[in-house]
């Protein structure tokens, strides 16, 4: 383990003003999405979708890395070029999802615990080779119906640090996401609890595994109220709430925090992550590794036609854009309605 090597890539990775794309939706995901759009999901489409992004010179200039799905980083855009060099062709670092998806935990109260440590370690290598230099394994917490149970919170703690040691083995940082769910009608401070709970003992699993730290990035939920809760939160109370607990629980010695956006609205997601960053006082790098938050916009946009590429392309300039400002706590709505 080269562990400057590694450092690196973590600190390049959540570097002020740039944030990580995740475009690593497995096919049934990407499905779902493209059913939205009216768009058949075949793996030529999404192919040209992903191109259409990664040739995004201006936004990708906002993307510090992207999340690609196995079947992505193998393949080539319509002119031959590996999909990896287009995105190293931006200054943009390439990473993989390594996970397997979930499935249920026996006797947990219907938790899920995430899956693929089996032949990780084969894995590794091969993506490295292809250019991958950070990967990421999203464990998924539900906080509602008297969730999580102590098994599955443990479970996936313990998966993940697994996970996290096999890839620093491998030279590539492991992005640590263990994200508590915004889908219920879980209160915001119920939210708080089980987030402080999890992330406590996924850094006591990091511990005993010998993670080391420094070569990480941590990919957390921010507190919000589940969207099916009586009462939402303000900017300000997410804001507040997210950077307590972190500070409660992550110790300085991570580089960098990249959150998932969850569900959030677009808009939403990029508020709370600059209202973080100008309130400060935490010692680590604050920015975005948004999936939905980043693409829903210029998904609608494309809508698979070709003659809609550069206004797709567009819009993910914008929201690249004002995600890059909110990591550097810059973001307002004048920005946002002026650049739109
Ligand atoms: P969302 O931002 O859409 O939550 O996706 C980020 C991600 O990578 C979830 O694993």
């Amino acid at each position: 383990m080269n562990l400057d090597a590694l450092n690196k890539v973590a600190n390049r990775l959540v570097e002020p003003g740039r944030g990580i794309l995740a475009a690593d939706e497995s096919n049934a995901t990407i499905k779902k999405r493209f059913d939205g759009i009216g768009v058949e999901c075949t793996e030529d489409n999404r192919r040209d979708y992903r191109e259409m992004m990664f040739r995004a010179k201006d936004a990708m200039s906002f993307v510090s890395g992207v999340i690609l799905y196995d079947e992505t980083i193998w393949q080539n855009g319509k002119d031959g070029t590996p999909l990896v060099k287009l995105i190293e062709d931006v200054n943009s670092i390439p990473g993989i999802k390594v996970d397997e998806g979930t499935r249920e935990l026996a006797g947990a109260r219907g938790d899920l615990v995430t899956r693929g440590l089996d032949k990780l370690h084969e894995r590794l290598p091969k993506y490295h080779e292809k250019g991958a230099r950070f990967a990421k394994w999203r464990a998924v917490i539900d906080p509602t119906n008297g969730r999580p149970s102590y098994a599955g919170l443990v479970a996936n703690a313990h998966a993940l640090a697994r996970y996290a040691n096999l890839c620093q083995e491998f030279d590539i940082v492991p992005i640590v996401e263990p994200e508590v769910l915004m889908d219920g009608d879980n209160d915001i401070d119920t939210t708080y609890a089980v987030t402080e709970w999890v992330l406590k003992e996924t850094f006591q699993q990091l511990y005993y595994l010998n993670v080391a730290l420094e070569g990480i990035v941590l990919k957390p939920n921010m507190i919000v109220p589940g969207k099916k809760a009586a009462k939402q939160a303000s900017v300000d109370e997410v804001a507040e709430k997210t950077i307590r607990c972190l500070k409660a629980c992550v110790p300085s010695a991570v580089p960098g925090i990249a959150y998932l956006s969850g569900g959030q609205s677009d808009e939403l997601a990029t508020a709370h992550l600059s209202r973080m960053n100008q309130i400060g006082g935490f010692p680590w790098k604050m920015t975005f590794s948004y999936g939905r938050a980043l693409q829903a916009a210029p998904q609608k946009a494309w809508s698979g036609k070709a003659e809609q590429v550069e206004a797709a392309q567009k819009a993910f300039l914008h929201r690249a854009r004002m995600n890059g400002l909110a990591s550097l706590g810059k973001w307002n709505e004048t920005l946002e309605r002026e650049a739109a």
